[in-house]
């Protein structure tokens, strides 16, 4: 049962490894970065990262930005390229995030990526989440800590208010300096615009697209094929031409959208309360299946396997996947969204 009250402890050497051990036994904690508060879970434990879901009241599983502490923990989860590498190295740490290919030995739990082969990274600036990251030696998952739907809390307050004691612990070190999520680039496609400006990205990215910038060449808005000046001086996205969702491009790549979700490749009947002879059964609580989501009905733990379970279902040998109904309650709610998705044809 929900707690009417979180704890909210104020920033500090003690308020920080509470915290971390709280991380590291897969609990959920909202701390504060230069832009808004995070809900933050170990992005390396689904179970962790469901919880986020739990708590947000999130109906549907949107993937999650990873926080790391500098740009060597981010190149070993995602691939770089020399785009990526130079927007890093300008404006990190701080509040840009980068869309990149996920690394297949990452560690990162699929809930965070919803399935997808890219990953959302940034490392941040902020003293409260740079010092959670380091005690507790885990990459964070973390979205905005508000109820689904809320806006995004910047300060302790608006956290408390918003999650009341679906978190148990706040890190309170005041009102967040941006007060404005991060700004999300794929490729040289503003997803998200944020306190790093779209002119401010242009600068910094002088050269044709894919090319290395030419030894010595000076910095300055060069307008290439996608991100044009027109749109860094509005600051508004997209920036140049968006790619078609799903385009051969590998764009992404609006957030939410359903081309930018994982589909498995076979067909998926859903409510499935026993399997046909060619059907690979994904149970939950009563219905066994071949594999369950959880035999004990826990839909946190149905959360944290879901993606998973539906990778191995397209790999398996079976040609179609059936799976038991999932009660629309909590969690439940944001899962048979992505069911119904994953089903549609
Ligand atoms: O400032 C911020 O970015 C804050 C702080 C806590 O870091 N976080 C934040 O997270 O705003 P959230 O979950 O509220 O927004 C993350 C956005 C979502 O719109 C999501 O769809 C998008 O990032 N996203 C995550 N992974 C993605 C991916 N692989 N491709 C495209 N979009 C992605
Ligand atoms: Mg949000």
């Amino acid at each position: 049962m929900t707690r009417p009250h979180p704890r909210i402890l104020p920033y500090g050497t003690a308020a920080i490894a509470e915290a971390a051990a709280l991380i590291r036994d897969g609990g959920i904690v909202a701390v504060p970065t230069e832009t808004v508060y995070g809900l933050a879970a170990d992005a390396t434990n689904a179970e962790a990262v469901a919880r986020i879901y739990a708590a947000k009241g999130r109906p549907s599983f949107n993937p999650l930005i990873v926080h790391v502490a500098d740009l060597a923990a981010a190149e070993r989860i995602a691939v770089f390229d020399a785009d990526a590498r130079a927007l890093a190295a300008a404006f990190w740490p701080g509040p840009l995030t980068l869309v990149l290919p996920v690394r297949g030995d990452s560690g990162i739990a699929a809930l965070v990526t919803a399935g997808l082969d890219t990953i959302a990274i940034r490392v941040p600036r902020h003293r409260a989440m740079q010092g959670l990251i380091a005690a507790s030696g885990r990459p964070l998952a973390a979205p905005s800590a508000n109820a689904s739907g809320g806006i995004s809390p910047t300060t302790a307050g608006h956290v408390a208010g918003s999650l009341g004691g679906n978190v148990p612990l706040i890190l309170d070190d005041g009102a967040t300096e941006a007060g404005l999520e991060s700004t999300i680039v794929a490729g040289r496609t503003v997803l998200r615009p944020g306190p790093v400006t779209a002119e401010a990205l242009l600068a910094q990215l002088h050269h044709p697209p894919g090319e290395q910038p030419p030894p010595g060449e000076g910095r300055g808005p060069i307008e290439t094929s996608e991100i044009t000046a027109r749109n860094a001086k509005h600051n508004r996205p997209p920036i140049g031409p968006r790619p078609s969702p799903g385009g051969s491009d590998g764009g992404i790549i609006a957030p939410g959208q359903l081309a930018s979700h994982y589909a498995p490749k076979k067909l998926l009947r859903l409510n499935a309360t026993e399997a046909a002879s060619n059907e690979w059964l994904i149970g939950f609580g009563e219905v066994a299946g071949d594999v369950t989501l959880s035999a004990s009905g826990d839909l946190v733990e149905a959360a944290a396997k879901l993606f998973d379970l539906l990778h191995a279902a397209d790999a398996n040998e079976r040609p179609t996947i059936a799976i038991a109904p999932i009660p629309p309650e909590g969690i439940g709610e944001a899962i048979n969204d992505r069911l119904r998705r994953a089903a549609h044809r």
